[in-house]
């Protein structure tokens, strides 16, 4: 008998499971995958990294390497190569977790998970007896009607074909301007292909502090993506192996067409729970398709939790990993908590895009008083020396009591940057706190600093 059986090796379940077993509990995964991780590791966040990360280098060496003084012969692509970096990097963050599972005694459960009645979990031809259950089944691309999706065939792909093209395509239509076709879209036009993203809105990234949509776009632009905004796709069709988009113009219901070797459908994900016996069990679903929690992550029925991208909130790894250690904690019999408030956001292109908390716009429409302090990377010493001084950090605080509400940032190292003030805002910190913090020169992290000042008396170096 477990005290715990997490369905599902993701980041929110082989997080739920270590902690639990640190918590002393006996417990098991099930993960019918070959290797564990879940989408993350396998055909998302890291492998989509390690190809952001080798086309990023390939642009700094066309772009920049000339201007720094390095000469040589010109850096090609080897995309087999490419390819097996990328396994070589999924491969050892995988067998990492299957450590880990190792180290903390949590049973590895090879196959896919019926729940069969509370405390009882199906896996093959056994069944697995237990005091808990958490689902973390995670999340798949959602589909579009009127467009196949055929990662074999590498004509019209979803993220997980995306990610293991045969080869570097032409050209690429990218069909949703969210976070999954951008940084993918970045990586092939950084690759060489002609990018054209076609988006329903009139905006890029939904949800996003509207400056920083607006500016994010122009830097896009510039590196060569084409934007369709407004748009929105009603088909696509191989026709002679490429690829025919058809989509419709808002504005007016025009509908265009265009070719590509590759259309990749980028336009949302959906939980993942069929199968599982969430029917049969009773487990309450919202209207979304969602599994419904209460907030200690319990479903309807007692016993079995569920957590990360197949419950309402953010699509992140992050959050799904706050949750699983959380639930742990719950079932554990301590206070697990997750701050929804302090959960950054992250676009792993270059320059990268970070936020934490609300949008000036949110804000607004919360009824507060507000502030905004700006600093541009013009003005950071150290992003012009890396040639990188395009975008800014935008600090939002409340113009009554100071508390910083969110902070919004387009730069170099963004990502890494917002953690300050993720940690700021976790304490209650006012912009001025921040501000009066000695921040290491030359850094990028000065210009959150700045940010911060311009949200008083005003930035030095602006
Ligand atoms: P998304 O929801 O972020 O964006 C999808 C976009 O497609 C929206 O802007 C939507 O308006 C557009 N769209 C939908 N139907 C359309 C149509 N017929 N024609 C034109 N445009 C259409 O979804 P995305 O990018 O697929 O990502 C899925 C989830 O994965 C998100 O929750 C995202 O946060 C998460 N994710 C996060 C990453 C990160 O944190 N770096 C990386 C990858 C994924």
């Amino acid at each position: 008998m477990y005290d715990l059986i997490v369905i599902g090796a993701g980041p929110g379940g082989y997080v739920c499971a270590i902690r639990a077993a640190q918590l002393g509990l006996k417990v098991a995964c099930v993960e019918g995958r070959e290797t564990l991780g879940g989408t993350c590791l396998n055909v998302g966040c890291i492998p989509s990294k390690a190809l952001l990360h080798a086309s990023h280098m390939l642009h700094e060496a066309h772009e920049n390497f000339g201007r720094m003084g390095l000469t040589g012969a010109k850096v090609k692509v080897d995309w087999t190569k490419m390819q097996s970096y990328k396994a070589e990097t999924v491969a050892g963050n995988t067998k990492g977790i299957e450590f880990l599972f190792k180290k903390n005694k949590i049973d590895w459960l090879k196959g896919w998970a019926i729940i069969e009645a509370p405390g009882k979990v199906k896996v093959g031809d056994d069944v697995h007896e237990t005091k808990n259950i958490v689902v973390a089944t995670g999340s798949v691309p959602a589909s579009l009607k009127a467009v196949e999706v055929d990662n074999a065939g590498g004509v019209i792909v979803d993220s997980t074909g995306a990610l293991a093209l045969p080869k570097i395509p032409k050209s690429m239509v990218v069909i949703g301007a969210g976070v999954i076709g951008l940084e993918l879209g970045s990586v092939y036009a950084r690759l060489g292909a002609d990018v054209t993203v076609i988006e329903y809105l009139d905006v890029i990234t939904p949800g996003m502090d509207a400056e920083v949509q607006k500016q994010f776009q122009k830097i896009l632009t510039k590196q060569g993506i084409t934007f369709v905004l407004g748009a929105a796709v009603k088909g696509a069709e191989i026709v002679k192996g490429k690829a025919r988009v058809t989509y419709a113009l808002k504005k007016d219901d025009s509908e265009e067409t265009v070719e590509a070797d590759c259309v990749l459908v980028a336009t949302g994900r959906r939980p993942q729970v069929e199968g599982l016996g969430l029917d049969g069990l009773g487990v309450e679903m919202t209207d979304r398709g969602f599994v419904k929690v209460d907030k200690h992550w319990a479903t309807s029925v007692k016993g079995v939790y569920a957590l990360g991208d197949c419950i309402p909130g953010p699509m992140l790894a992050h959050k799904a990993e706050d949750e699983g250690m959380a639930v742990a904690e719950v079932i554990a019999g301590k206070h697990g908590h997750v701050n929804y408030d302090t959960i950054p956001g992250v676009i792993y292109t270059t320059p990268e895009v970070a936020n934490v908390g609300l949008t000036e716009e949110a804000a607004k429409e919360s009824g507060r008083k507000v502030k905004v302090g700006k600093f541009p990377f013009m003005g950071n010493a150290r992003a012009k020396a890396m040639l990188q001084s395009d975008g800014f950090v935008k600090m939002i605080a409340d113009a009554e009591t100071d508390r910083i509400l969110g902070c919004h940032i387009v730069g170099p190292g963004a990502g890494e940057m917002i953690h300050e003030v993720c940690v700021a805002m976790e304490f209650g910190a006012s912009a001025e706190d921040l501000a009066l913090t000695c921040h290491a020169h030359p850094t990028t992290s000065e210009a959150v600093r700045e940010a911060a000042l311009a949200c008083g008396d005003g930035a030095i170096h602006a």
